[in-house]
């Protein structure tokens, strides 16, 4: 279903009418490419070595005074006076940001012996989270902790370009890294290549869109979905130059199933498959809960256990399970649904640091607001209005904003990156 509103205030008269009526002004993302130069910022005295990693963003300096990206490093923030290095740094400037670019604020772990740089810091993610609502015009604005530039630079690559469009108001911990953080693929531009991924519930919606950014990276895609759905993917499958895999990923042996189809093993796993079957509480039958939480969540951790427990998840693997702005939010009518998709952000959390760490496997969640799919074209009107203004985009996600994130995510350079839950959500209001 297409987004009739966002079309019609990208007209002359539709900006005329929306603006004089005070509705929301959302403005066309730009998924292309950044327009503008990168503006390099500090507050605080710092000791990060970024000059270099920014040079390889593809980024060119900002000479015109109208950046498409800006990076403050405020990881020397440690009191309240150098906090107002980030106020000296970013007033002047915010207001000449191009449309739909970028702010990205550096900052540093919270240091557990000194209370004071503990509440600077922390306030960094207050600062953020609010100029992401106030901005506007396509904006976006994200805090990166960090202690080591080269670390995150598949990260802030990632936040520096157009793939993160709808990624605002995120927090992201970066390091320490699981296995070589800064792992360098043999092909820039195909990082993923003689790479296996796969894609639970990949023949449409998301997991399609997913399937294909990893595709478009050099991975060899698997496309795992229902039987019923069995021509959607091998006709995805066939496009992708990958195979199709027909399962229900609830079967007892689905993880047995996977090793089976992947002999030489996973690099890329993907847990995208999900089902609602809203009701309250008071009204949901039994098997309304089960059903959604044994797609959403048991059938991750059993075929999770049975993959890695067979060995069939690689050295350096990558595993992305999709969460849901509803499960870190609440939603009404969706007590199961929401259940399971916090229960997805319990399992990164867990198995990232102890687990796997020593085999440099990351475990990472996307948590997706509002995205345009099949699934959210069947909510009534004013709802799917409601989901799709209520955030600082003023617009829904595309599948792609989503996918994007996942592959920045399944990166060989993202070592670093791992145990995060990152919401792909434009920063919706839901919880944010
Ligand atoms: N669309 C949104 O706005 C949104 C928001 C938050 C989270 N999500 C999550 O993103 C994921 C994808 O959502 P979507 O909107 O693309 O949904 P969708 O309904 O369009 O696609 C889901 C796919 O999963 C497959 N699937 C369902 N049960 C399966 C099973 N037992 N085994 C194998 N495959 C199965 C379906 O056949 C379908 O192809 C889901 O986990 C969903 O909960 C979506």
């Amino acid at each position: 279903m297409a987004d009739r509103y966002l079309s019609f205030t990208g007209t002359a008269p539709g900006r005329f009418l929306t603006r004089r009526l005070g509705l929301p002004q959302p403005a066309q993302l730009r998924r292309e490419a950044l327009t503008g130069g990168l503006l390099h910022l500090a507050a605080g005295k710092t000791e990060l070595d970024l000059a270099s990693v920014l040079d390889r963003t593809g980024l060119a300096p900002d000479t015109d005074g109208h950046p498409a990206a800006v990076v403050l490093d405020a990881t020397g923030v440690r009191d309240v006076d150098t906090l107002a290095g980030v106020h000296a740094a970013l007033h002047p400037v915010v207001r000449s940001v191009a449309t739909s670019g970028r702010v990205v604020v550096l900052g540093a772990p919270l240091d557990p012996a000194d209370h004071h740089q503990a509440a600077v810091q922390q306030a960094l993610e207050g600062f953020t989270r609010s100029l992401g609502k106030e901005i506007g015009r396509g904006r976006t604005v994200n805090l990166v902790r960090l202690t080591d530039a080269s670390a995150a630079e598949s990260t802030l690559r990632f936040l520096l370009s157009p793939a993160s469009a709808y990624v605002s108001g995120q927090v992201i911990e970066v390091g320490p890294a699981a296995g070589s953080p800064t792992a360098v693929p043999d092909d820039a531009e195909l990082p993923l290549a003689g790479r296996t991924a796969l894609v639970t519930g990949a023949a449409r919606g998301i997991g399609a869109a997913v399937a294909g950014s990893l595709a478009g990276r050099g991975a060899r895609v698997v496309v795992l979905d229902v039987p019923q759905a069995g021509q959607e993917a091998r006709r995805l499958a066939e496009r992708l130059g990958g195979t199709a895999l027909a399962l229900d990923i609830t079967a007892a042996d689905a993880g047995e199933r996977i090793a089976a189809a992947v002999p030489g093993g996973l690099d890329v796993l993907v847990h995208n498959a999900g089902i609602t079957r809203d009701r309250r509480l008071a009204n949901m039958p039994a098997e309304r809960w089960s059903s959604v939480l044994d797609v959403n969540l048991a059938s991750v951790l059993r075929t999770t256990d049975a993959l890695l427990a067979a060995g069939a998840v690689n050295r350096g693997g990558r595993i992305v399970a999709t969460a849901s702005i509803a499960g870190l939010a609440g939603n009404a009518g969706q007590t199961n649904y929401g259940a399971s998709k916090a229960g997805i952000a319990g399992l990164v959390r867990s198995l990232a640091p102890h687990a796997l760490a020593g085999h440099g496997v990351t475990v990472n969640a996307v948590a997706p607001g509002f995205i345009e799919t099949k699934m959210t074209a069947a909510v009534p009107l004013f709802i799917r209005e409601a989901g799709r203004r209520m955030n600082s985009l003023g617009q829904g996600g595309l599948p792609v904003d989503v996918a994007e994130t996942t592959a920045w995510l399944a990166h060989p350079a993202s070592g670093a990156v791992n145990g995060q839950v990152v919401r792909v959500c434009g920063q919706s209001l839901l919880g944010a």
